[in-house]
């Protein structure tokens, strides 16, 4: 019998869920895995799955893109019958992506238990589709796993009970401290040897779907260009933009790469001078790493990675990311530590937790005791 169905849908779920799936084949939970669809390109998908020896899935979708409300009312609508078939003692959810939501939203609605790993981060920003994304799942998750003790206070604020919460860390650092030996040198990626560069990733809708935001951060990427070279790679919402747009000659003289896979991401960004990010997840990886990382938004859900990390908060205005480039570059960067139960364990921390907690009946707390403090 199954007891948990996990899931995942999107390019940042599946770093998350392969440390999972193996935490739970390793402690003998019989676990299943459905993939949504949302993210279907080989490079932004089956790459993931083959290099992180994710399982095939046991269930697709293939949902695709749409608007929020298609794209959430498609997945929900596909989930329910694979649901109801397969009649797991619980889900497990990851992140904050629209298949996170949908899908906990279908369980939580037919009484059967949702794990949330990677709760209670907040940006306090309701213009990301990411943070309803997260406010709603935790309201109807029976579990959560945190990664960062912030996130207990932000959850306790909203109503939750700190006895469902369970602090674990993070199980995209496992992923990433897994692979460190067999990420791609940056050079073999590039096809040539830079001596230094900048890494860019940038595909919030906040900054790309605004000509003039997007333009302004562009042009602020070309004149750090001139003195540090700026290895892109291109999410596809970006790519399309930059051509609706007409900004294609403002790539000019940037390293573009198409998506890479996630051992060329780790290289990259493991041999990087700085990264400049948008992405949640890179703020995080680059904390790990020990790589000064400059985000380029108004607010971070994970703030462990300002106080702790090598993460800085630069915004989208031209002169503060100039400015924040100067400083590292004269400055050397944040230097950080580890966060705390950022040590490669996480997962396992889940998968015991889950041994005492699924044979529960709905409405238990968390048990293991290690717990938040
Ligand atoms: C989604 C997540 C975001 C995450 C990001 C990582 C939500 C609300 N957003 O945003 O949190 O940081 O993934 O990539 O869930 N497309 C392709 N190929 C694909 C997938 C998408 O070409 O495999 C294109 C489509 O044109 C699509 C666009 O990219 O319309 C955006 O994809 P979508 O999944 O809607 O959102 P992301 O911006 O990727």
């Amino acid at each position: 019998m199954t007891q948990v169905l996990c899931i995942a849908g999107a390019r940042p779920n599946f770093m998350k869920i392969a440390p999972v799936m193996a935490a739970l084949a390793e402690t003998g939970i019989a676990a299943q895995l459905l993939h949504t669809g949302q993210h279907y390109d080989a490079a932004m998908s089956d790459s993931f799955f083959a290099d992180l020896g994710i399982p095939r899935p046991d269930h697709h979708l293939e949902v695709g893109s749409g608007s929020h409300a298609v794209q959430t009312a498609e997945v929900m609508k596909r989930f329910e019958p694979v649901l109801e078939s397969v009649q797991p003692r619980a889900i497990l959810v990851v992140g904050d992506v629209n298949s996170t939501l949908a899908c906990a939203l279908v369980a939580a609605k037919r009484g059967v238990r949702v794990i949330h790993v990677e709760a209670g981060l907040r940006s306090y920003d309701r213009n990301m589709p990411e943070e309803i994304n997260r406010v709603l799942t935790d309201q109807i998750s029976d579990l959560l796993f945190i990664t960062e003790k912030s996130a207990l206070a932000n959850l306790v604020r909203e109503g939750i009970d700190p006895a469902r919460v369970e602090f674990v860390g993070n199980v995209m650092i496992d992923t990433l401290y897994r692979n460190l030996e067999h990420a791609v040198p940056a050079s073999r990626t590039l096809g040539t040897k830079l001596p230094q560069y900048a890494v860019l990733t940038l595909h919030r809708p906040s900054n790309v779907d605004d000509p003039a935001t997007l333009a302004g951060l562009l042009d602020a990427i070309g004149e750090i260009n001139r003195s540090l070279p700026v290895v892109m790679p291109l999410h596809p919402r970006t790519r399309g933009n930059i051509e609706k747009f007409g900004f294609t000659a403002r790539l000019d003289g940037l390293h573009i790469l198409p998506p890479v896979g996630y051992l060329e991401m780790l290289g990259l960004m493991r041999d990087a001078r700085l990264v400049l990010t948008d992405s949640g997840g890179i703020q995080e990886e680059t904390t790990a790493l020990g790589v000064p990382c400059l985000t380029l938004r108004e607010n971070t859900e994970r703030p462990i990675t300002l106080d702790e990390g090598t993460n800085t908060l630069v915004g989208a205005d031209p002169a503060a990311i100039r400015a924040a480039f100067n400083d590292v570059m004269t400055h050397g960067g944040k230097a950080g530590r580890i966060p705390e139960y950022w040590d490669g364990r996480a997962a396992m921390r889940i998968a015991y937790t889950l041994k005492g907690w699924l044979p529960q009946r709905k409405g238990a707390s968390a048990i293991s005791g290690i717990k938040a403090a």
